[in-house]
């Protein structure tokens, strides 16, 4: 249900989410024109603010698409969204589409981007999927090769989400030429004799915040980390397999394909890790 009474941003004016409206020419809805973000905020302190808006600004350079606000604006809007909420841990998700223009490929002359923000709270896992872990299906990754920007067409990772649906688990993890890429809506890590590996950044997987922020402190934690491609045989030969996102903050993957993994329960280097990302981030 959509909560009509929640105050969101709509292109300069704070407006209640249920009277937000958008031209149906909008570059979003036409071609899923657009990049957005997804900051999480913990008792209103938003976490990694920096790192998100820079991602913001790499997502928009790769469509061509100039940025409507400099950082210092971007995070007064971002504060001020927080603030007239009546929740406390909050994802403020972010668009930025190419506006509003006759329909054509072709990017149009003089168009102002549609700037779009609205603050859900935020939901972590729950003490139950931390403690058991959860379940996965995987999936040949058939999205296009840029995956890095995190862009408004996600028809591709939305199939991908669905198929986890509509087994019932909560992502589906993608290879492509048999290698290890990411979920519909995370990244993924494994952990192999004492260490971590993750994929590299490329242009196969989003740069996640949370993904290095995992590699942060577990390399704090005096974890070794490494960075390189992983075969498929060695992700489902690992040890342990994590999820990482905003919202998932470091999950342990414990069934794949119907499948028990890692003995079936997290592992001792998940539970590490996850405790020191619950004592590092913002109370
Ligand atoms: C495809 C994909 N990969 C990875 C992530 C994780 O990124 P982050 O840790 O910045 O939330 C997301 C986040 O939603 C995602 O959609």
């Amino acid at each position: 249900m959509i909560d009509a009474d929640r105050i969101a941003f709509l292109n300069g004016e704070f407006v209640a989410l249920g009277e937000a409206r958008i031209p149906v020419l909008d570059r979003g809805f036409i071609f899923g024109d657009g990049v957005y973000e997804v900051i999480p905020l913990y008792a209103r302190q938003p976490f990694r603010m920096e790192q998100h808006l820079k991602r913001l600004q790499h997502s928009l350079d790769g469509i061509r698409l100039a940025n409507p606000h400099p950082i210092a604006e971007w995070e007064r809007l971002i504060g001020e969204l927080a603030s007239r909420q009546p929740f406390a841990d909050q994802a403020v998700y972010l668009q930025v589409t190419r506006g509003v223009a006759k329909r054509d490929h072709a990017f149009p002359q003089g168009a102002a981007p549609t700037v779009f923000m609205m603050s859900n709270p935020l939901v972590v896992p729950s003490a139950e999927q931390v403690e058991r872990g959860v379940a996965v299906i995987t999936a040949q990754d058939n999205r296009w090769l840029r995956c890095d920007l995190k862009t408004t067409s996600l028809v591709g990772n939305v199939l991908m989400r669905q198929l986890a649906a509509d087994r019932g688990v909560i992502e589906t993890v993608m290879f492509r030429d048999g290698h290890l890429t990411e979920a519909s809506a995370s990244n993924v890590l494994i952990a192999h004799a004492g260490a971590i590996v993750a994929p590299p950044k490329d242009n196969l997987i989003l740069p996640g915040i949370t993904y290095d922020a995992t590699l942060e402190i577990a390399r704090d934690a005096g974890v070794p980390v490494e960075v390189r491609p992983i075969s498929h045989a060695e992700a489902l030969g690992a040890d342990e397999m994590w999820l990482s996102s905003s919202s998932k903050e470091v999950l342990a993957v414990t069934r794949v394909d119907d499948k028990p993994f890692g003995g079936g329960s997290p592992g001792p280097l998940f539970r590490r890790v996850w405790e020191a990302f619950q004592r590092w981030k913002p109370h």
